[in-house]
């Protein structure tokens, strides 16, 4: 199994080595190869996206990415979120999975990836006047919406979709494709809830909360609001995955965290928990998936970093997974 690995910028290149030498200690045939992403990538070739990156991931069984973005060149022209705004939409993973869970909550957000503002219309008129635009075409609200209710058939059976239907004509046509796609799962409920007070619920009753299902810029924010909820951006993983024929990218919820970067204490568990999901999802090794993941909880109870209110480094949280795998 081929997986690329892509370790970006700040406490990207942290956490990624750590997944990298978490993963050879599990007993599977993986490749792992790294590759350059975001500022790194713009440093070294002034392209956040390189064509050797792209070529290299485009070839892999998965992609592992640590994380992009850097303070220092945040409002120029070329910036590294472009890099991974591009990845994503070469790859067509249009399905963002993000889990969130802790005592009584159990959910999932699935964040369409590939479209809306991110991906729409953008410039500046004559008068100074500048704008970006949310769009989606029928097909893209369907995939994603079809692939929420198969996520919730194998779970609690409730599908939320959010939207800003009582304003945005986009947010409309979201309920109208989701209502539709909701006729082929009868097995499955469906409620739609504003994004205002989906956001209010999920601070104030996470454990009410199923399958979220919702477009890009809310669910990127959504998500966020979700993982605060339950333990911080220091424990949410995520995969993004297309329809099969290409790889997913599994990478943590969290960005570059500039604030903490090459201090030693970022928090390695939603990196670790973004391979699980790379072994669950993409490498079909499931049972090796819930062995680190076991892993990673007990670690945690041990050795929980600055971020959970602990003292553990990056390094004995690492050891501390590491003898939690020697023991499974
Ligand atoms: P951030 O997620 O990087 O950090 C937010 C806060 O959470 C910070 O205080 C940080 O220290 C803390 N935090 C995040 N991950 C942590 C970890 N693993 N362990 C301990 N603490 C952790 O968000 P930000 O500060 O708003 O953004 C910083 C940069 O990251 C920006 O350039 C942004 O564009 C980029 N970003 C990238 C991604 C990505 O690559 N997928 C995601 C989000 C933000
Ligand atoms: C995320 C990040 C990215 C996003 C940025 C860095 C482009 O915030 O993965 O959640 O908004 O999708
Ligand atoms: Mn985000």
């Amino acid at each position: 199994m081929k997986i690329v690995i892509l370790p970006g910028d700040g406490i990207g290149p942290e956490v990624a080595a750590v997944a990298a030498r978490v993963l050879g200690e599990l007993p599977l045939e993986l490749e792992l190869a790294e590759q350059l992403l975001g500022g790194a990538a713009i440093r070294e070739t002034g392209d956040p996206l390189p064509p050797e990156t792209l070529a290299a991931c485009l070839k892999a069984d998965a992609v592992l990415l640590g994380a992009v973005g850097d303070p220092r060149i945040e409002l120029a022209e070329v910036r590294p979120e472009q890099g991974l705004i591009r990845l994503r939409q070469e790859l067509d993973v249009y399905a963002n999975l993000r889990p969130a869970q802790s005592d009584g909550v159990d959910l999932l957000v699935v964040r369409e990836l590939v479209g809306g503002l991110y991906y729409g219309a953008r410039g500046t008129r004559r008068d100074g006047t500048v704008f970006d635009t949310m769009e989606y075409r029928p097909e893209q609200v369907e995939r994603v919406a079809r692939r929420a209710f198969e996520l919730a058939r194998q779970r609690r059976g409730l599908v939320t979709s959010v939207d800003k239907a009582n304003i945005l004509a986009t947010s409309q046509l979201w309920r109208k494709v989701v209502e539709g796609v909701a006729g082929g799962y009868t097995d499955v409920e469906l409620e739609h809830l504003l994004v205002d007070t989906c956001a209010m619920q999920l601070v104030l009753a996470p454990g009410r909360f199923d399958v979220i299902v919702t477009e890009n810029t809310f669910g990127d924010i959504l998500s966020d609001v979700a993982a605060g909820a339950t333990g911080g951006l220091g424990l949410a993983a995520s995969a993004s995955l297309g329809d099969g024929s290409g790889p997913g990218i599994f990478e943590p919820v969290h960005g570059s965290a500039p604030d903490i970067a090459g201090k030693g204490i970022a928090n390695p568990a939603a990196m670790l928990r973004s391979a699980a999901l790379m072994l669950r999802h993409a490498l079909e090794a499931p049972n090796e998936a819930a062995r680190l993941e076991a892993a990673v909880d007990a670690a945690l109870a041990e050795k929980p970093t600055p971020d959970l209110g602990g003292s553990a480094s990056t390094a004995e949280l690492t050891d501390a997974v590491l003898a939690a795998l020697g023991n499974a």
